[in-house]
């Protein structure tokens, strides 16, 4: 029997109309019929992670100072990765800074309206390959940049702002503005600030049974 606080959750109709967005339906599809969401956390869970979310309305009126960017980015300059290789790079663009101007302009309509008003927003790169050649920098380049935002997400949320991670932004136009040099690639994006809203009501999350049962095979 499926637990008070696992309910199956149904998805609504979603746009399908572009490649990305068929991929997305497919996915979408597949876990609404397949998998049993909890909304609800443990609360044993440390508050730190349990009242983390991402935010979508953030304090236009709050300037973040450089020193508290610069802590962000010792967190995840602390963060571990393969051999040591710490493959991440970061663009950071303070609102009402040149460096903001420049990235502004190339998030998607739909971040456009809720990214300009975070405080910062963080460029993120990976070094995926050895300049002017074919090898790899690190297999785990993108896995290591993804836990170092993780670290840059928590550190943040400690000092009580919010991220929200992105990917809602022209990446080719904003690598011909960035220009990363040969082997970095730009991966995503985070927008830091003072969150004005408390999270919604719909998050969820796969059940641990499910993390647990899927996909491999018992034979
Ligand atoms: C790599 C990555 C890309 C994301 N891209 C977008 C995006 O383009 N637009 C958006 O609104 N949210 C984006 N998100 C935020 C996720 O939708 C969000 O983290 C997820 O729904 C879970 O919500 P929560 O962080 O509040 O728990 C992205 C998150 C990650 C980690």
């Amino acid at each position: 029997m499926v637990p008070a606080c696992q309910v199956p959750v149904t998805v609504g109709p979603v746009q399908t109309n572009t490649p990305r967005r068929r991929e997305y339906a497919v996915r979408r599809k597949i876990h609404a019929t397949t998998v049993v969401r909890t909304t609800v956390t443990d609360p044993a869970l440390h508050p730190l992670l349990s009242s983390r979310f991402s935010p979508l309305q953030f304090d236009p009126a709050y300037l973040i100072d450089e020193r508290r960017v610069e802590l962000l980015l010792e967190a995840a300059r602390w963060a571990p990765s393969a051999g040591n290789s710490q493959p991440w790079a970061f663009f950071t663009a303070r609102r009402e800074t040149t460096a903001h101007e420049r990235v502004v302009p190339y998030l998607a309509r739909s971040s456009a309206r809720w990214a300009p008003q975070a405080s910062l927003l963080v460029v993120a790169m990976a070094h995926r390959s050895i300049a002017d050649t074919d090898w790899s920098y690190s297999e785990f380049a993108d896995y290591d940049l993804g836990q170092a935002v993780a670290h840059l997400t928590f550190q943040a949320h400690a000092m009580g702002f919010a991220c929200r991670q992105f990917r809602a932004f022209d990446l080719d136009a904003l690598t011909s503005e960035l220009h990363p040099a040969p082997g970095w690639e730009i991966v995503s994006m985070v927008a830091v600030g003072r969150p004005t809203a408390t999270g919604s009501p719909e998050r969820e999350r796969r059940s641990i049974t499910d993390l647990r049962t899927a996909p491999w095979s018992n034979s």
